[in-house]
């Protein structure tokens, strides 16, 4: 993948968290995620790459989504794989919370692991705890051999999650035992981007979450060098036994037969993500932990991104003022 594509890449999740913005505590988040999807498509497919969206919000006849299987791309150009997530924090964006960003991660072609939209259970660390994690162990084991490994003890450990009913007596087992835990409302990415930033102080994230989320932060764990265990779950498992969730867990079953990967099965990094052959972008929606969010005033606006290369282990913070009226209305029917 040539350089210039990470150019390109930050400014597909630009656009989507600009086109985001318009419905920022609006209460409506179906509404915000199909206008950050149709806007970050259309500027997708005026760069010249040929992308195919290997894992995503979305099955083909989940209209708006950028589905599992869509070519996107001007059709000329590097083929590359992609893992994205046009917001994640639709419901922070449709409640004016913090941390909802928009993100993608990009890798040469049969980089990223192809996998339906399910449930993933995730452990993710940086650099200096690469490893020592297994998923096959308890959670509070693996916390106990990180927090080792980083010569710190369990109260030392600062460990971030989602604030779910499902992880209620996790966290109630990590805070027993001393450890600090950060329960966010949404958004793992933006969690388990800050286990590799080397001015934050978060160690660990841990959460069942979404699939896509799971390879996204993969993405961008590999190319700091850090590690992230994944194990696909049926939402019976994630979310209990109903009939709604038996139906959800039977579909889910045979897409994942058709891709060829196994629900229940432990994903080391390298099965998650083939090559540090990759591109990871993520622009602020709402400010957050990792990120600035969108700043706007008349028809000027203001962004934040990281923009990460793994080739070259490169973190770019890139700043970015729009004067809107000068975008075209064919691409930004959103943003204006
Ligand atoms: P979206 O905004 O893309 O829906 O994701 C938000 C999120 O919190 C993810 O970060 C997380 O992986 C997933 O939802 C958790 O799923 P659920 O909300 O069903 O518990």
């Amino acid at each position: 993948m040539k350089h210039e594509l990470a150019l390109e890449i930050s400014r597909m999740t630009e656009a989507a968290a600009l086109a985001a913005y318009n419905w920022l505590g609006r209460g409506n988040k179906n509404r915000a995620d199909e206008a950050a999807v149709e806007t970050m498509r259309a500027v997708m497919n005026e760069v010249n790459f040929r992308g195919e969206i290997v894992i995503g919000e979305g099955e083909i006849d989940e209209a708006p989504m950028l589905y599992i299987g869509e070519k996107v791309g001007s059709g000329q150009g590097a083929e590359v794989d992609i893992a994205v997530d046009p917001i994640d924090g639709t419901r922070m964006t449709a409640m004016g919370q913090n941390n909802a960003v928009s993100v993608i991660a990009v890798s040469e072609k049969g980089g990223l692991l192809k996998a339906p939209d399910m449930y993933m259970e995730k452990l993710a660390v940086g650099p200096q705890a690469k490893g020592v994690i297994d998923l096959n162990l308890p959670l509070l084991d693996n916390l106990k051999a990180i927090a080792k490994e980083l010569d710190k003890s369990l109260n030392k450990l600062t460990v971030v999650t989602l604030a779910k009913p499902r992880h209620s007596e996790m966290i109630r087992q990590m805070q027993s035992a001393g450890i600090k835990v950060f329960a966010l409302p949404d958004g793992d990415v933006a969690a388990s981007v800050l286990t590799c930033i080397p001015e934050s102080e978060v160690d660990v994230m841990y959460c069942i979450g979404g699939a896509p989320e799971g390879v996204i932060s993969a993405a961008v764990i590999r190319a700091l060098r850090g590690d992230l265990h994944g194990r696909l779950m049926l939402r019976t498992e994630a979310k209990g036994d109903t009939p709604e969730n038996r139906k959800a867990a039977d579909k889910e079953q045979s897409r994942c037969a058709e891709m060829g990967v196994t629900p229940g099965k432990i994903f080391p990094l390298p099965e998650l993500v083939k090559t540090d052959n990759v591109l990871f972008s993520a622009t602020g929606i709402t400010k957050g932990d990792l990120l600035e969010g969108v700043v706007r005033k008349g028809m000027m606006a203001t962004t934040e991104t990281l923009l990460i290369r793994g080739k070259s282990r490169t973190i770019r913070r890139i700043n970015s003022t729009h004067y809107l009226e000068r975008k075209s209305k064919k691409l930004h029917k959103h943003i204006l």
